[in-house]
């Protein structure tokens, strides 16, 4: 009889054989008659599944909060410099994201896994927060280089708000809030930051929707799903950056020499060496 190539790859997304593309075995037609918007659309190739409508809503909410912030940020100023070095978008792009990471933009996986493993491990928000300084830890999620509890970011406040009217459920969020009051009572700018935000309220849809198993949801986290939604968002803000730089005909950067201290030693060779 006929044996099967055993198959080189193995994909479960997305076909495109038939005579309509589908996403997760939904057909790219029915995608647009749904009108599931983009959030639905990222569920399908992300989650394999519809989401209720008040999950894509947070997911196209995530998009936007995080779409850009400013040109000073580092992954925009990176994109900003080889836009400016003459590079292409794709170069542009890529040069911003790279900086996203533990510091910049990709705490989310790390703070939906630090926050939720407290929580369930019945750690009072200021328990958590002295462990985490014992070990020496930094909390991700939490802190900011410019927002503080005098300066607040906007985002966090329209992401608050809008989870506790339209969420079923929003026990990791309560309890990401205990711990910024914990922490902002030490230092100002250790707020709940847009990162640590949208990680815990991803957290309660994965685990209050109704649409994942508990170890569905885990793995999620595990798989870094949650970074993903910054590298997407930003995406937006970097090419718009880059745009700009073309538009603007901006030269070649050079940073200002006065504004690097170099320290460098002299070293004075001895003579006949
Ligand atoms: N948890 C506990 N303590 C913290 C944290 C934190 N997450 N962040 C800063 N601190 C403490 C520092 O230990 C330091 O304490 P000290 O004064 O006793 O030495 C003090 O707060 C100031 O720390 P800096 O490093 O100067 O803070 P900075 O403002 O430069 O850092 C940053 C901001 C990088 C966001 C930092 O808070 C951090 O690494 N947070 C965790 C990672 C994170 O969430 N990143 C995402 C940011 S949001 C975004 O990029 C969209
Ligand atoms: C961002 O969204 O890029 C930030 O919150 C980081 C920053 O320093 O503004």
């Amino acid at each position: 009889g006929m044996i099967r190539k055993p198959a080189a790859f193995i994909s479960t997304i997305s076909d495109e054989r038939g005579s309509e593309l589908m996403y997760s075995g939904v057909k790219i037609s029915e995608v647009f008659e749904s009108g599931m918007g983009i959030g639905g659309v990222l569920s399908l190739l992300w989650f394999k599944r519809r989401l209720p409508a008040y999950c894509t809503k947070f997911i196209e909410m995530a998009l936007m909060l995080t779409a850009d912030h400013g040109p000073a940020v580092s992954g925009a100023m990176n994109t900003i410099i080889t836009s400016r070095a003459g590079k292409d978008l794709v170069s542009s792009l890529v040069s911003g994201l790279l900086t996203i990471g533990d510091r910049f933009g990709g705490a989310l996986d790390d703070a939906a896994k630090t926050f939720s493993q407290a929580k369930d491990r019945g750690l009072t928000p200021r328990e958590f927060v002295d462990e985490m300084r014992r070990g020496n830890k930094l909390i991700p999620g939490i802190g900011h280089k410019v927002k503080s509890v005098t300066n607040p970011d906007f985002r966090v406040q329209v992401l608050v708000e809008h989870v506790r009217k339209e969420f079923p459920a929003h026990s990791m969020l309560d309890y990401a809030l205990a711990v910024q009051a914990v922490t902002t009572a030490k230092k100002d700018s250790l707020i709940l930051n847009v990162d640590g935000a949208l990680a815990v309220c991803f957290v309660d849809l994965l685990r209050d929707s109704g649409a994942f198993t508990r170890e569905e949801a885990d793995e999620a986290i595990q798989i870094g799903t949650l970074n993903g939604l910054f590298v997407i968002g930003r995406s937006i803000g970097f090419v718009g950056h880059h745009l700009d730089q073309k538009r603007l005909k901006a030269p070649l950067y050079r940073h200002p020499a006065d504004d690097i201290f170099v320290d460098m030693p002299m070293r004075v060779l001895a003579k006949g060496k």
